[in-house]
């Protein structure tokens, strides 16, 4: 069991959603905190919020040389780093083929290259740190159920997360002989500013009333993520009614296709009726 408080633990989109509501979390439990995100006024207002003890770096994590800097911050300012939360992303709704190859550089270098990059630096600094509680640290990735199964009208988004659990496997191993450990979170719908951030960068409607009501309070997912910190496990799921119905998907795509499609005309419906 890993202590909380004193963990020195970076987040990256600390501004909003789930970053904003884990570095709450943490802060309650006496975490030292290193926030980023690109909007620093969102991140001074929160440190303020939380009694100005926190270290904020805005970095846009799309650009390699902002991840190296927050990482070299936060080291400099607490000498370790214990937990590397490479939550910052965002989605974006259009069909794959609709889908701009502009748009689809730019989520890869934020979900993607971010994550390896702040991932990278992070991994860097805990090699040559001493264990605390058994651990030389921790790096858990933001990635989403979608990893599991391609969403219609966020399959560019899937692939982005697909790809975070594919590094997140591969890094656990390549690090347990160095004692630190790597965990993937994959929240299912949760409400934060996610849906309006995405619907805002493309044409296609996705929220109904109906929608909304499937998701999950942000709390929920923060509190798995806690306790991942302080145990660290392989992954969070925070639905296991998902995490059975992707393992049903595995085994037979055929009835995955047949939810999506479900999904797929609830959408072009909501596009149609214009509400
Ligand atoms: N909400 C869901 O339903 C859901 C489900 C599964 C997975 N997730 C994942 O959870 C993570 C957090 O999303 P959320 O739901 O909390 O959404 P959110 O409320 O929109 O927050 C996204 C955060 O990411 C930051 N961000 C975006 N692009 C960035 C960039 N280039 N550099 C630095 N920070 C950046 C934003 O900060 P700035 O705009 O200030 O930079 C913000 O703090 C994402 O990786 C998302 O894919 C969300």
């Amino acid at each position: 069991m890993r202590r909380i408080a004193e963990m020195v633990v970076v987040i990256t989109g600390a501004s909003a959603g789930i970053g904003r509501q884990l570095a709450i979390d943490l802060h309650a439990r006496g975490a030292r905190l290193a926030l980023a995100a690109r909007r620093a006024q969102k991140l001074d207002a929160l440190n303020h919020e939380l009694g100005g003890g926190h270290l904020v770096v805005e970095a846009d994590v799309s650009r390699p040389a902002d991840c190296a800097r927050l990482i070299s911050a936060a080291r400099e300012r607490y000498g370790r780093i214990d937990t590397l939360i490479a939550n910052a992303g965002y989605g974006f709704p259009a069909t794959v083929c609709e889908s701009t190859p502009q748009q689809v550089e730019q989520i890869f270098r934020t979900n993607v290259f971010g994550s390896i990059d702040c991932a990278r630096a992070a991994v860097g600094v805990m090699r040559g740190q001493s264990a605390r509680d058994g651990l030389r640290g921790q790096i858990m990735m933001v990635s989403s159920g979608a990893a599991r199964r391609g969403l219609p009208f966020f399959g560019v988004y899937s692939a982005t997360k697909a790809a975070q659990l594919s590094l997140t496997e591969a890094m656990r191993i390549e690090l347990e002989g160095e004692a630190i450990a790597v965990t993937s979170v994959h929240p299912i719908g949760t409400e934060t500013d996610f849906f309006t951030v995405a619907e805002a960068l493309g044409v296609t409607k996705i929220q109904s009333n109906m929608r909304r009501s499937w998701r999950q309070p942000v709390g929920r997912v923060t509190r798995a993520m806690v306790r991942a910190i302080a145990r660290p496990r392989r992954e969070v799921w925070t639905s296991q009614t998902t995490r059975v119905g992707l393992a049903v998907n595995a085994l037979f795509p055929s009835i995955g296709d047949a939810v999506m499609r479900k999904q797929k005309r609830e959408i072009d419906a909501l596009n149609a009726s214009g509400n």
